[in-house]
C-alpha cells in the first residue's frame, strides 16, 4: 500500500501535474516576468546578500567544499530551502538561525541575485565520469533533467561542489532528518556510496 502511494506520488509530480508552489515561489515567477521589477530585485539582492558571501562567495560560487555554490541556482529552489530552514524541516545549525533575521522580500531579492550568477564547472575524478553520467541517466535524468539545470522548482546539480553534493545525497538516502523529501529519498534508495561518489563528479563538471 505504502510503495504503491509513494510510486503515484512520483508519477504525479514527473508527470507534469503542477507541483504546489510557496507564496515565495509566486513572488519569485512575479518579479521575474517583469523585466524592469528583476533588474530591481537582483541589485537589491546583491546588497542584502552581502553576509552571504563570507561562505557562498561573492557570484555564489563557494571557495568551502563543504558551502553549495548557490550562483545559477534557480531561485524558487532557493527561496523554498530558505523556507524551510525557517521551519526546521532542513537542519543547519547556523543556516537556520541566520535565514530568520531574513524578510520576505530580502529572501526573494538575494534568490533573483544568486540565481543571476553564472557557476563555473569544478573538477572531476574522469575516471568516475561514465559511471557517474550512466547513473544520473538511469536514475535522476527524469526530474533534474538532461544537462542537471533542473527547473523553477527543481534544484540545478550542474557545477555544484563535490563534498556538498556527497553530503547531500547521503542525507537523503539515509534519512537522516537532516534533508526531508520523500522524492529524493526514493530516488537516492539503491546508490551505493561509490554510487554516490561518481555521480557526484559527473555533475560537478557539466558547465
Ligand atoms: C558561515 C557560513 C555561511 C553563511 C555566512 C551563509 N551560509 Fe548558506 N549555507 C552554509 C552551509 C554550510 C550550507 C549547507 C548546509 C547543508 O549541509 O545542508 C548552506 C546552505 C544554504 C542554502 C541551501 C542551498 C542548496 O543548494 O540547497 C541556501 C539557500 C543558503 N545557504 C542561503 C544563504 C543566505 C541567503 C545567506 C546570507 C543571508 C547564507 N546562506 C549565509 C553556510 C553559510
Ligand atoms: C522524482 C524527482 C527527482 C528525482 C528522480 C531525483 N531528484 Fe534530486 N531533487 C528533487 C527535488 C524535488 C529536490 C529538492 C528537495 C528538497 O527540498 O530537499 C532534489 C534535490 C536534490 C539535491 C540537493 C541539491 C542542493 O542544492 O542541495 C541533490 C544533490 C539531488 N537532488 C541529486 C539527485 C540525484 C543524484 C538523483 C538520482 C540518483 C536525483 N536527485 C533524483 C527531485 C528529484
Amino acid at each position: 500500500m505504502r510503495a504503491w502511494f509513494l510510486a503515484a506520488a512520483v508519477m504525479a509530480f514527473c508527470g507534469g501535474a503542477a507541483a504546489q508552489q510557496t507564496p515565495l515561489q509566486d513572488k519569485v515567477k512575479a518579479v521575474q516576468a517583469d523585466p524592469a521589477a528583476l533588474k530591481q530585485a537582483i541589485e537589491a539582492g546583491q546588497k542584502a546578500a552581502f553576509f552571504c558571501f563570507n561562505c557562498h562567495g561573492d557570484s555564489g560560487i563557494s571557495k568551502i567544499p563543504e558551502v553549495p555554490n548557490l550562483g545559477g541556482q534557480n531561485p524558487a529552489y532557493l527561496v523554498e530551502q530558505i523556507r524551510k530552514f525557517g521551519s526546521g524541516e532542513r537542519k543547519d545549525q547556523f543556516m537556520q538561525g541566520l535565514i530568520k533575521v531574513l524578510k520576505d522580500e530580502e529572501r526573494v531579492q538575494i534568490a533573483l541575485y544568486f540565481g543571476s550568477q553564472t557557476v563555473a564547472p569544478g573538477k572531476a575524478d574522469p575516471a568516475q565520469v561514465a559511471r557517474g553520467k550512466e547513473l544520473f541517466t538511469k536514475l535522476c535524468v527524469r526530474c533534474h533533467g538532461e544537462a542537471a539545470r533542473g527547473d523553477a522548482t527543481i534544484p540545478r546539480l550542474a557545477g555544484q561542489q563535490i563534498p556538498y553534493l556527497q553530503t547531500s545525497i547521503t542525507r537523503y538516502r539515509d534519512g537522516t532528518g537532516i534533508r526531508n523529501n520523500q522524492l529524493m529519498a526514493i530516488a537516492t534508495a539503491t546508490l551505493k556510496n561509490e554510487d554516490i561518489k561518481a555521480v557526484a563528479n559527473y555533475l560537478t563538471q557539466l558547465p
